[in-house]
């Protein structure tokens, strides 16, 4: 029997979000047009602030409560692995990668924001620079990490419970399992809309920003000083 496990905002969030990490992580090396790297950085974060919340109000298998991952389910899942598969949404594991490529993911996009001033200069207050890079760059490279854990776990599981159909249910939203169909209600629908139209003013509004140790930056740091030097005079 066919189920809708993965109603459209979770797996047009999914697209959005493969494609929008893998643009940013290979734009942040390119200095000269770092503001593209800002400007889709800003649209993942917001992309996955928005995921956090719908774990919370969301339907059926997209809702945290739904996601296995208390240590008893770990066991059985691994326990079970080549017998039968028991679970319906993500498995334990994948709901554990889930959780933490989401966490990660903001906190990433947290760290590059701080990492960034904005005209007026009013965020840049930030005292140790380089350790923030240090740490945006490692937990961009967690984010590959994950990523590559979880295209492993898709791969193994299309081979060892291919009677599911997991990997399709992530483009038609249906697996081969007998259990409720996910449903959304017109609040979680209206919610959905802005999932998919916010991510884009920050998108814009993002590019705007200008890297901490920039060229025009420095130079209204030392024209503050300036100023401040000649108002001790
Ligand atoms: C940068 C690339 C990717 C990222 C960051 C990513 C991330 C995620 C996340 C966060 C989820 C959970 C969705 C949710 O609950 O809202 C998910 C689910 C899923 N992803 Fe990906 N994904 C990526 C690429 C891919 C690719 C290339 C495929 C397969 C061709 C794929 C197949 C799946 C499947 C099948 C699920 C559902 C798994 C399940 O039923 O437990 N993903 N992915
Ligand atoms: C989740 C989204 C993000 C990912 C995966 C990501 C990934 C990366 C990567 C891979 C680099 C290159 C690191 C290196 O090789 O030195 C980088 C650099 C950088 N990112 Fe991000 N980034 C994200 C979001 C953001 C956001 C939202 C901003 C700012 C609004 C930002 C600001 C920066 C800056 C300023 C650098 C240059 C740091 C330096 O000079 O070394 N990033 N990012």
């Amino acid at each position: 029997m066919k189920t809708l496990i993965w109603t459209l905002p979770t797996r047009i969030f999914h697209w959005l979000l493969a494609l929008g990490f893998t643009t940013t992580y290979i734009l942040g090396d390119f200095e000269e047009i770092i503001n593209f790297h800002f400007a889709f950085g800003a649209f993942v974060s917001v992309l996955i602030l928005f995921r956090l919340l719908f774990g919370l109000i969301g339907p059926k298998y997209s809702h945290f409560k739904d996601f296995p991952i208390g240590i008893n389910h770990q066991k059985a899942f691994i326990k079970n692995y080549f017998s039968k598969d028991l679970y319906v949404g993500h498995n334990p594991v994948a709901a554990l990668v889930m959780l933490t490529i989401l966490l990660i993911g903001l906190l990433c996009g947290i760290s590059g924001f701080l990492l960034t001033v904005d005209g007026n200069n009013i965020l840049n207050t930030i005292g140790n620079t380089e350790l923030l890079k240090d740490t945006h760059e490692v937990l961009a490279n967690v984010f590959l990490g994950l990523v590559i854990m979880h295209l492993l776990g898709v791969l193994s599981d299309a081979v060892f419970h291919w009677k599911t159909g997991t990997l399709t249910s992530i483009f038609d939203g249906y697996k081969n399992v007998e259990a409720g169909n996910a449903k959304l209600n017109i609040f979680q629908k209206a919610f959905s809309f802005l999932w998919f139209v916010i991510p884009f003013i920050f998108f814009y509004l993002a590019f705007g920003l200008q890297p901490i140790n920039s060229k025009e930056n420095n130079e209204y740091k030392n024209e503050r000083s300036r100023n401040e030097d000649g108002d001790d005079d």
